[in-house]
């Protein structure tokens, strides 16, 4: 059983509406966190112990030994964490989870992100730097921006109100993509909707897609089916999966999508 580990707060900042950024000392867990994996926070300190938050990996500082984390306030627990300031200690459990699939000999991968979904992939286009097409989809305001364009030059931006990049859907982009390139490997993350639609558009195209899911959770480790999705096994038969101990990252095609 892991052990939960007290990390101190660098920096707390917001990086768009409702967007923040923290920023964590993490020796010993640096080294060995793997993109797509993530954090289970406990959010309200001993006043208030909310359940655990899950909350994913962004993007390392090795030199350092930060790990920063960017996420979005949508309730108390969230909120909670929005407090924290320089020298505070939270409560971290992780790395946990699975983490995308990274291989030498992948020669060309597409990354697709929507919204906060963005902020896992910053540390995999660091993996796959030249390699990586890059497509990010907001509604409106674009945030992490310069950390995915330090990683990788090939950066397409969609916004839904057209403020930047293309007007429209980021799956829009991701079509025009396929048509001039073939990647080894999708890797998406992002809202169910825009998951469901890279999947089918991996699906049309015959290219192995990874997509990494959401799910409310409890224990974070695979013990109490909290966080149950339905799957498919190789025989098609429909069967129950742990977005925390299974996932959260899966093959597009395992995923039952009109669950
Ligand atoms: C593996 C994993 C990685 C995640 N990584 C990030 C991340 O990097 N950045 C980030 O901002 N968020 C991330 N999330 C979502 C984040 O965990 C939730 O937003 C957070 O738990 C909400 O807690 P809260 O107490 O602030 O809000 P709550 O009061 O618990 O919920 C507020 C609203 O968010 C919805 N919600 C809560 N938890 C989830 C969830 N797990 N999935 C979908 N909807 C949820 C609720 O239904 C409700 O509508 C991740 C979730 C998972 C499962
Ligand atoms: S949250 Fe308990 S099994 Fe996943």
């Amino acid at each position: 059983m892991k052990k939960p580990n007290k990390l101190s707060v660098i920096e707390n900042k917001p990086i768009a509406r409702g967007v923040y950024s923290l920023k964590l000392y993490a020796p010993g867990l640096y080294e060995k966190v793997l993109p797509g994996q993530f954090f289970h926070i406990r959010c309200g300190g001993d006043k208030f112990p909310l359940l655990r938050r899950p909350i994913s990996l962004s993007y390392t500082q090795k030199e350092e030994g930060f790990i920063v984390l960017v996420y979005r306030v949508t309730g108390q627990g969230t909120e909670f964490l929005s407090s924290l300031r320089l020298g505070d200690l939270l409560d971290v459990l992780g790395p946990l989870g699975n983490g995308f699939e990274v291989k030498a000999d992948h020669q060309r991968v597409a990354l697709v992100g929507g919204g906060i979904g963005i902020a896992p992939l910053v540390e995999l286009a660091g993996v796959y730097r030249q390699r990586a097409a890059v497509f990010a989809g907001f509604m409106d305001e674009t945030f992490l921006m310069e950390e995915l364009q330090q990683r990788s030059p090939d950066v397409s931006i969609a916004t839904e109100d057209g403020r930047t990049g293309y007007r429209g859907f980021v799956t829009d982009l991701l079509m025009q993509h396929l048509k001039e390139q073939r990647p080894s490997i999708i890797f998406a993350c992002g809202p169910r909707q825009m998951l469901k639609r890279v999947a089918q558009i991996a699906g049309d195209n015959s290219v192995s897609c990874q997509v990494s899911l959401e799910q409310r959770m409890a224990c974070g480790v695979g013990a109490c089916l909290g966080c149950s999705c339905a799957v498919k096994d190789r025989d098609g038969a429909r069967k129950y999966a742990r977005v925390c101990k299974d996932g959260p990252v899966f093959w597009s095609e395992e995923v039952c999508w009109d669950e």
